[in-house]
């Protein structure tokens, strides 16, 4: 196999068909392939229109390629989709000085997705009882309504229950959370088709009535956790040394850390780098940012999602950790070309190599706002990573 660099130093001082060139090498495609499919805009119209309702047209946003990272040792181009100017800059800028300090170090935990039955009964301790007891027939019957699951190596895993109180009417009811390792789906459709499978089932076993029954978006059993270490060399910009970029990009951290106002927009830079990949590979990025949010509010205080350190040796650490919940099958990425495409130049075989490209690009965006905002100031940073030709990227 032959070694191959994603970086690619002057990748933005190429015109749009050498970039493409570029592009189309690094997976191996006919260039005049690679144009095609984005020239035309990805999607036919016709195709959009059995998609969703009411459709007119279709709409198009750029789509753009991220050069420089390096993830879990792996030579990396970043498929991203913005209509922000500077998101992919920052994210190349960024993955760039990352390099120095060997690149991102993403763990995923595996696929599992949870979709919520609620449940009124008289008798809640016998009903979540009865529910426990019969764990294995009701995992079996979650099976049966998505053999393939199974076939693929995921299926349900585990069944858990909670009471919920606080109603107005005083009312109490039981949340069964059924978990299912969706493998390289999102997990949508799976979970909630298995979910409204079992419900009748646990009615009968309780005699108490189902309520809503629905995946959850706080998909906090398939957190991405991603690491960097990059030292105080590969820091230093305009008249700034690297470990005065260092303490800047810690104290901006704890900012963060202290005040939900800050954490706002520190995890909003965060989902400029995440979102760009999840709607370049046509996954849903209202579910990402959902389950993002709910879980920065874990413990009741909004809080930053990628906090940043100085590390014993004076290297800078950061670490990032969300749930991610993405496919590499089924729904768009399987008819949109563009979805199929960004796939491909990701190099995610998985649902979890997709969320460790996605993390990596979000704690890539961070870093590189957080450095602009602890110097110069996001607006001449802004400008800066415009300016074309500009030595270095
Ligand atoms: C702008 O899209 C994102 C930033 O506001 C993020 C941040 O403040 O950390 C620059």
């Amino acid at each position: 196999m032959v070694e191959r660099s994603s970086r690619l130093p002057g990748f933005h001082r190429l015109s749009r068909g050498e970039r493409l060139a570029e592009v189309a090498r690094w997976i191996e495609e006919d260039p005049s392939v690679v144009e095609g499919v984005v020239a035309r805009g990805a999607l036919d119209a016709d195709w959009a229109d059995h998609l969703i309702e009411n459709v007119l047209g279709v709409d198009a946003l750029p789509f753009s390629v991220a050069p420089n990272f390096v993830i879990n040792g792996c030579e990396t181009l970043v498929p991203m989709v913005t209509e922000e100017a500077s998101v992919v800059a920052a994210a190349a800028n960024a993955a760039r000085i990352c390099r120095e300090g060997g690149g991102f170090r993403v763990r995923a935990a595996d696929p599992v997705m949870i979709c919520q039955i609620q449940l009124f009964a008289d008798d809640l301790e016998e009903a979540e009882r009865k529910i426990l007891a019969a764990k294995k027939p009701l995992l079996d019957a979650a099976r049966g309504a998505d053999p393939k699951l199974s076939d693929c190596g995921g299926g349900p895993v585990d069944i858990e229950v909670r009471q919920i109180e606080g109603q107005p009417s005083g009312q109490k009811f039981l949340v069964v959370h059924l978990l299912v390792d969706v493998r390289d789906a999102m997990g949508a459709n799976a979970v909630n088709t298995m979910g409204e499978a079992i419900a009748p089932r646990i009615e009968a076993l309780t005699g108490g009535g189902a309520g809503l029954c629905i995946l959850s978006n706080l998909a906090d059993r398939r957190l991405v956790t991603c690491e960097v270490a990059v030292p105080v060399s590969a820091l230093s910009m305009g008249g700034f040394g690297g470990g005065e970029v260092r303490d800047g990009i810690v104290a901006a951290s704890r900012f963060a850390e202290l005040d939900p106002y800050r954490a706002a927009t520190h995890n909003k830079g965060i989902m400029n780098g995440v979102d760009a990949v999840v709607l370049a590979a046509g996954n849903d990025w209202r579910a990402v940012e959902a389950g993002a949010h709910a879980y920065a509010s874990r413990g009741g205080r909004y809080r930053p999602l990628a906090i940043w350190r100085c590390g014993s040796d004076g290297v800078l650490q950061g670490v990032l950790e969300m749930p991610l919940a993405v496919g590499t099958v089924g729904g768009m990425t399987v008819v949109h070309p563009v979805a199929r495409l960004a796939v491909r130049i990701a190099g995610a075989k998985t649902s979890s190599d997709l969320a460790a490209v996605a993390a990596a690009a979000g704690l890539a965006n961070n870093l590189a706002a957080l450095r602009a905002l602890s110097t110069e100031g996001i607006q001449k940073g802004h400008m800066r990573l415009h300016r074309r030709g500009r030595e270095g990227f």
